[in-house]
């Protein structure tokens, strides 16, 4: 894009230096202005004041094909045409001589259209995103080149999913790729974010492909994922998906993983992570896991001296209730 209009704008400043008044056709594309030069002289001999008139009939002849265009994968036949053209008018100028060159750049001119005519079109532009090289443009008022001003960031797409179920991404695009050397990469804004800031973004290294799937999908999974198509090394599109995971987890499979991770968390318990627990007796009753070696000492007492008591109890109101008859 730069470089092309770097390209236009030094077309711009040789055609304004050779030649002030004309206008920069496809002729001044692809036929140089010795070769113009050298084609007058041959039609007309080496004076300059007839060179010089010969060479404005020649571009008036060619100026229908100034706001021409055309795919700019077709600029070398193109570039070919004008070639075999500049070959038939030396032939035409050797074998008529002077004063018909008026009437053999007019045919030559006809033949040029025909001849874009049967050029391959150029694709058109497809919106909203990518750089699409396979739309490049020849534009021959200018000599240079161009493709559709469209921004390489595609507008974010929304992905709702809900908790459990699949999430996946398609990195396409409406518009045709080259062939060859398309690669794609992942990128992921974490924590919900819908965003197109790139320094949200990580790598995702191990997605390589154009369609990403994510199995299940968790509230973790939540955020913008982004996919860059690459040509070689240069970026195409640049396209995002947001990531809605919605809807409560499926109750009985919650419950049973709850469960599941409790009973791990208690095997594993170590002794400096309870001791400063202190639970109350009724804690002690519902959850008797929790009984230390000094909380099960304590209650072993506490029982020895209520047996002991009470046996005493029973040995005294035997001795009462007998002494009594
Ligand atoms: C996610 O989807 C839910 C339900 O459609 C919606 O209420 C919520 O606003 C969405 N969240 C975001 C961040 O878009």
């Amino acid at each position: 894009m730069a470089l092309g209009l770097v390209r236009a704008g030094a077309c711009l400043l040789l055609g304004l230096l050779v030649c002030p008044a004309c206008t920069r056709a496809c002729l001044m594309c692809f036929v140089t202005d010795k070769e113009r030069i050298r084609i007058c002289q041959m039609f007309v001999g080496m004076k300059a004041w007839k060179t010089k008139e010969c060479d404005e009939k020649f571009q008036l002849a060619f100026k229908d094909l100034l706001k021409t265009e055309i795919n700019y994968d077709e600029r070398n036949n193109l570039h070919d045409s004008f070639t075999q053209m500049v070959h038939s008018l030396q032939e035409t100028a050797v074998a008529k001589g002077e004063w018909v060159y008026i009437k053999a750049f007019s045919k030559a001119a006809e033949e040029m259209k025909k001849a874009i005519l049967q050029l391959k079109k150029v694709p058109a532009c497809v919106p909203p995103c990518g750089v699409q090289e396979l739309t490049r443009r020849f534009i021959c008022d200018g000599c240079y080149s161009l493709i559709c001003k469209l921004p390489l960031n595609c507008p974010v797409k929304d992905v709702t999913v809900n908790r459990g179920d699949q999430a996946m991404f398609s990195c396409v695009v409406d518009f045709q790729l080259p062939k060859e050397d398309i690669s794609y990469s992942w990128k992921f804004a974490k924590g919900g974010v819908r965003t197109q800031d790139m320094s949200y973004f990580r790598d995702l290294p191990r997605a390589r492909g154009s369609v990403a799937r994510i199995r299940p999908a968790k509230p973790v999974h939540a955020g913008t994922y982004s996919c860059v198509i690459r040509h070689d090394v240069r970026p195409v599109a640049r396209l995002y998906f947001f990531l809605n995971v919605t809807g409560p987890p499926p109750r009985a499979e919650t419950e049973l993983q709850v469960t599941f991770r409790e009973v791990v968390r208690w095997s594993r318990k170590e002794p400096e992570v309870v001791e400063p627990w202190k639970p109350g007796l009724g804690e002690l009753l519902t959850n008797p896991w929790a009984l230390t070696w000094e909380d099960l000492c304590l209650l072993a007492a506490l029982v020895a001296v209520m047996v002991a008591s009470l046996t005493v109890l029973v040995w005294m109101f035997c001795r009462w209730y007998f002494s009594g008859i």
